[in-house]
């Protein structure tokens, strides 16, 4: 995710800032950037790739500036390039800023500005906001108005920092959504868009919360809302580590993650759906937008995690648009030599954009001469790039090797496929707005889905010993047990198989006993009666269950020896909230048997080989 740091005060602001983006690296970027104030002139310097490879750009130039702010980019709109790092700035180079989050108007704001004879030169959605401002100050607004006026003009989520020549002692801030902390110094403010970023110089600080703009000098700060009411601001302590820090407070990055969900399902559909005409609008489709519409069949390809996500495409495409679809691993894919023809659409699913043998499936799919669109979260990987065109997940970077957050979010945004092609059919209006109401209730169901943890904790601690686990779902479900199996079986290294509930009597029903934990995902759904037979025929046979169900369904209190309850909501979107409770279990499972959560052994985060 994107970091800011920012300095005011009278040392020297580079180092404060280069060291400030060194303990935000952890987050997880693809390029960064500093703009410092020195002689009557703003410098801008970045670079793709690591800091190191900013430092050595920055070594040997003198800019011995006080004022100063930088920024790690985690890319969202426009790919990786030096052009488009941060910091930002306005056509003349007199206000720069850089910001964390998504500005969801920004093609509406940038058409106007172009009108008005604003040069854009990068792709991002953050360039806008700085021309914005300019815009307003350009009319002879003070700066600090124009400011204002410009965030109240934006929709979407930001933390940002800015610095202009026009006022050369102030640093300005703001944030909605995305967040931002200023430390107090002796004559000195520091800011971060967490605390990592400063608390080796102070533990006194003052959060600023949705909504709110700070305005600092050397020798104070004004605090205000952009409605431009004044606010006084409570000064905190931060007295906890830095290694706690980087984890905002969680033990590891894959629990981190797993709680980042409501956040990242949002931030997958934020700005692409329509409420009142119930459907959704994916813009990185535009160029080949023909071509989804009209397929005829659908390849979907991936790995691991995305291959599951893609399982779940398949049951929602083929339910609401119709459209055959087959889901097929990407190292099958690429070597079967596969039927495609022109007017088929292949669809690419990956979290990293560079899993070897998907990039190669990819490859192979357009050999065939066919539409190829992905599905990915890695602004600019190679995948985003090969694709004719695509949809980015907007997960956020993914740290722990474990997937989970790019699993709700891959769903989250084959949701949105399938909505946008089934309204172009055969789906209303009607139907259309109550997926898409469903939809924004998710953050709040995944929410809740949480809220499972502590008797999630009391099951692992009861089955941490077990040798192997089966997992069953039927349906939609049927994906998330294959997915819930992968995460126990990749983390704490116990044999875990998922299969479609009914297959069970087909074969792996010979292993059940009184050693043999089974988790059932067994909401309430169409298949939800046969579920319970299923369930049946395991206790029949000694089997422990472990149920996921539905909340205020207590049919099983007495049949299964645990039950997890989970928000209901429509049969497509039930995995998004069903695979919480699974992503839990796995972690505490791990951790209780002493894995190393975040890097477990001999797996890669990204499979870069065949
Ligand atoms: C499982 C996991 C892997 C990946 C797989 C594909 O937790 O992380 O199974 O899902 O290697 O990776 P991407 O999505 O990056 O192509």
């Amino acid at each position: 995710m994107c970091g800011i740091v920012g300095y005011i005060g009278n040392r020297e602001a580079r180092p404060i800032l280069m060291n400030g983006l060194k303990r935000l690296e952890y987050r997880g970027y693809d390029s960064a950037g500093i703009a410092i104030l020195w002689d009557n002139k703003i410098n801008v310097t970045k670079q793709v790739g690591k800091i190191n490879v900013l430092e050595g750009e920055l070594n040997g130039s003198k800019i011995p500036g006080n004022l100063g702010i930088a920024h790690t980019r985690w890319a969202t709109h426009g790919e990786p390039t030096q052009v488009n790092a941060h910091p930002h700035s306005d056509c003349t180079g007199n206000i720069v800023l850089v910001h964390n989050g998504i500005i969801e108007n920004y093609n509406t704001l940038k058409q106007m500005l172009i009108e008005k004879g604003h040069k854009i030169r990068t792709e991002t959605d953050t360039e806008i906001l700085v021309h914005l401002i300019e815009e307003f100050y350009q009319n002879g607004t003070s700066f600090e108005e124009s400011f204002r006026l410009a965030l109240n003009e934006v929709e979407g989520t930001y933390g940002l920092a800015l610095i202009t020549k026009y006022e050369p002692d102030k640093l300005f801030c703001a944030r909605n959504g995305s967040p931002l902390v200023v430390g107090i110094g002796e004559g000195e403010y520091f800011l971060g868009s967490d605390a990592a970023a400063i608390i080796s110089h102070t533990r006194n600080v003052f959060y600023l919360e949705d909504g709110e703009i700070a305005v600092i000098g050397r020798d104070g700060f004004v605090t205000k809302t952009i409605e431009n009411q004044l606010i006084r601001k409570k000064i905190e302590k931060i007295n906890f580590d830095l290694e706690r820090i980087e984890k905002a407070g969680y033990q590891h990055f894959m629990l981190k993650e797993i709680y980042e969900q409501p956040n990242t399902v949002a931030d997958a559909m934020r700005g692409r759906l329509i409420e009142e005409e119930g459907v959704a609008k994916l813009g990185g489709l535009t160029p080949i937008l023909h071509n989804v519409l009209r397929a005829r069949k659908i390849f979907i390809t991936a790995c691991g995690t995305s291959y599951h996500a893609g399982l779940i495409g398949e049951y929602m495409l083929e339910e609401y648009c119709r459209i055959p679809v087959e889901v097929e691993y990407a190292s099958e894919f690429r070597y079967r030599d596969p039927i495609i023809e022109d007017d088929n659409l292949v669809v690419v699913i990956s979290q990293s954009g560079e899993t070897a043998d998907t990039l190669a499936a990819l490859r192979e799919a357009k050999r065939k001469g066919t539409t190829v669109m992905g599905l990915v979260n890695v602004v600019g990987s190679s995948i985003a790039r090969e694709t004719h065109g695509g949809t980015y997940i907007h997960a956020g970077p993914e740290i722990g090797v474990a997937s989970t957050k790019a699993f709700t979010s891959q769903v989250t945004a084959l949701t949105l496929l399938t909505v946008m092609i089934a309204r172009t059919k055969t789906m209303s209006a009607e139907e259309g707005r109550q997926i898409v109401k469903e939809m924004k209730a998710l953050p709040g169901k995944v929410e809740q889905a949480l809220k499972t943890d502590s008797v999630v904790k009391e099951i692992a601690a009861e089955f941490q010993d077990k040798r192997n686990f089966l997992y069953l779902g039927r349906g939609y479900n049927y994906p998330v047990a294959l997915e819930g199996a992968l995460k126990l079986k990749e983390i704490s290294y116990i044999h875990a198989e998922g299969y479609p509930a009914a297959e069970m009597k087909h074969g792996p029903i010979a292993l059940i006993d009184e050693d043999m934990p089974v988790v059932v995902i067994a909401t309430q759904d169409s298949t939800y009666e046969k579920i319970v037979s299923n369930i049946e025929e395991v206790k029949a046979r000694r089997g422990r269950v472990i149920a996921v169900v539905s909340e205020g369904d207590h049919n099983l209190d007495n049949l299964v020896d645990y039950t997890i309850p989970i928000p209901m909501t429509l049969n497509l979107l039930q995995p998004i909230v069903s695979i919480i409770p699974l992503q839990l279990l796995a972690y505490h499972i791990a951790l209780l048997r002493g894995c190393d959560v975040d890097q477990p052994r001999n797996l890669a985060k990204s499979v870069t080989v065949e």
